[in-house]
């Protein structure tokens, strides 16, 4: 396994992807994390991120002097590489030209990360993004790669196993990094690859049923991936030890609340309890029109709701949470100031404290795609596997303004033919997210000879990684003529359609 230090990068989390893309564990951890800890891990190799800091800035981040005498190689990208010449007793001098961007790295001598991979003399297309250099290496080091402005591009000690590249292999604009980091885990630190979403599933399955025993587990099912996942591998490890609870809020997309029961209850024998509480969110949520009070009042009847159905299981000891890795990082900043709260997002925290359970957790350790590979893994429809994000407050923030029943049959049916178009195009897999908004506005057009007078709705659809930025989708126009077309004719109460042409930042995904 290997441990990879963050140093507030914003692409530590594509090295972990990218070193799981090729078959080896990893973890992230902060580099404030007590030594101890690193050492505990048993990491067969070490990598340094980048990060914001300069190596001279007061109170800049240091590696812990255990990373270098744990006799396992160590890999130092960017500011890493700077922060092991600074430690190891090299030189690095603030730069005054930065390298952003597009660079040509040029390979100067073979090492063990360029083992049948770069050849001396190749110049290879490499992602910078740095401003200090490396002037002076640390003994033991050479140069094996430079680039126009930093002639200390990449650095090797074959001896200790320590590297250093001042470029970034973990974003796809350095196109053969992924294979750099690969011959690092497998070449230098002799690993072997063989971790796969089957061996995570049996060792999943097995940690599930240590941790439960014979004890009951509840699972909250929303539809949506994680939280299928999550079910069908815990029902796989404890049978009906476990019971998911269904609240339908009222706000689910076309049939949605129907396939969800059929899914879990008949297709896998799942116990499922499904509660239709669409009168109280809905009654609750009447005249309801800030986005804030929104979210906050369907958090809070779904805690309310769920609890009173989780408290109908007996003896339950432990709930069961679909959280993914990325929430559970230890994250570092160095811009310090308090985070503003852009929307509150709803899921069931604080639920467990509230009913005295354990949590269950099995998908904590993965990222998103990576359950993607796991429901497939333990057979679940592609269909369901391969869903866009479905955010928990549903379609009442995407009915902006006041939300009534017409109003939210209406975008359901707009919905449901924007994505039916979406998928016969052959568009579905690529988009991130895609979805229909109702506006709260309506406008005058004509539907056969007469005058109608009906709502506007706007279509949504972006591509994205994470879902913390995002970019609004080319549609060709002919595509957006043919939805168009299809909602104003087929949806009675809408008759205007709009593309939302907006990024993230500044727009959000959703329109509250
Ligand atoms: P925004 O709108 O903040 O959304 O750009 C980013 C992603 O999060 C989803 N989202 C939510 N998911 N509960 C959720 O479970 C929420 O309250 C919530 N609000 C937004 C959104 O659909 C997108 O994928």
């Amino acid at each position: 396994r290997v441990l990879i230090l963050d140093f507030g990068s914003q692409f530590t989390q594509l090295i972990a992807r990218r070193v799981r893309e090729n078959g080896v564990y990893c973890e992230i951890y902060p580099c404030t994390v007590d030594p101890s800890r690193i050492a505990d891990f048993g990491a067969d190799a070490l990598i340094l991120s980048g990060g914001p800091a300069s190596v001279f800035g007061e109170g800049s981040p240091q590696a812990p002097t255990v990373v270098f005498e744990l006799g396992v190689p160590v890999l130092g990208i960017c500011y890493g590489q700077q922060l092991m010449c600074h430690q190891l007793g090299g030189r690095v001098d603030p730069s005054d030209e930065q390298e952003f961007g597009r660079a040509e790295l040029t390979v100067t001598d073979d090492c063990g990360i360029f083992d049948g991979l770069f050849a001396p003399g190749t110049i290879e297309p490499v992602w910078m993004n740095h401003g200090d250099r490396v002037m002076a290496l640390p003994p033991g080091f050479r140069v094996v790669g430079t680039s126009g402005n930093a002639p200390f591009a990449a650095i090797a000690d074959d001896e200790r196993r320590f590297y250093g590249v001042q470029f970034h292999p973990e974003v796809v604009h350095t196109p053969r990094g992924a294979q750099l980091l690969r011959n690092f885990t497998h070449k230098v630190a002799g690993l072997a690859g063989d971790w796969t979403m089957a061996a995570f599933k049996d060792q999943a399955i097995a940690r599930i049923r240590e941790q439960v025993g014979d004890g009951r587990v509840i699972c909250g099912l929303s539809g949506g991936v994680d939280s299928s996942v999550a079910a069908v591998l815990i029902h796989e490890a404890i049978g009906d030890q476990l019971t998911c609870v269904f609240v339908d809020h009222g706000l689910l997309r076309a049939g949605e609340g129907d396939e969800v029961v059929s899914m879990f209850r008949d297709a896998y024998n799942i116990p499922l309890i499904a509660r239709d509480a669409s009168d109280l969110f809905l009654g609750e949520l009447d005249g309801v029109d800030d986005p804030e009070v929104k979210r906050k009042t369907i958090g809070r009847l779904f805690i309310d709701v769920f609890q009173e159905e989780a408290d109908k299981i007996k003896d339950a000891r432990f709930l069961a949470q679909g959280t993914l890795y990325p929430d559970v990082i230890e994250s570092v900043s160095f811009t310090g100031g308090p985070s503003v709260t852009i929307k509150s997002h709803h899921n069931v925290g604080g639920l467990p404290e509230r009913m005295n359970l354990q949590l269950v957790e099995p998908l904590r350790e993965l990222f998103k795609d990576e359950v993607r590979a796991l429901g497939r893994e333990l057979g679940l429809p592609e269909r369901l596997v391969g869903r866009h994000p479905f955010p928990g407050p549903g379609l009442a923030i995407r009915v902006p303004g006041t939300i009534t029943r017409e109003k939210l049959d209406i975008l359901r049916k707009a919905d449901a033919i924007y994505i039916d178009e979406i998928r016969k195009a052959g568009l579905y897999d690529v988009i991130w997210q895609a979805f229909t908004v109702l506006l709260p506005v309506r406008t005058v057009g004509v539907k056969g000879d007469a005058r109608s007078y009906e709502y506007a709705c706007a279509l949504r659809a972006v591509t994205s990684t994470d879902g913390m930025t995002a970019e609004y989708y080319p549609f060709e126009h002919e595509f957006l003529r043919r939805v168009s077309t299809r909602i104003a004719n087929e949806v009675r109460g809408i008759n205007r359609v709009t593309y939302d042409i907006t990024s993230k930042p500044p727009g959000t995904i959703e329109w509250e």
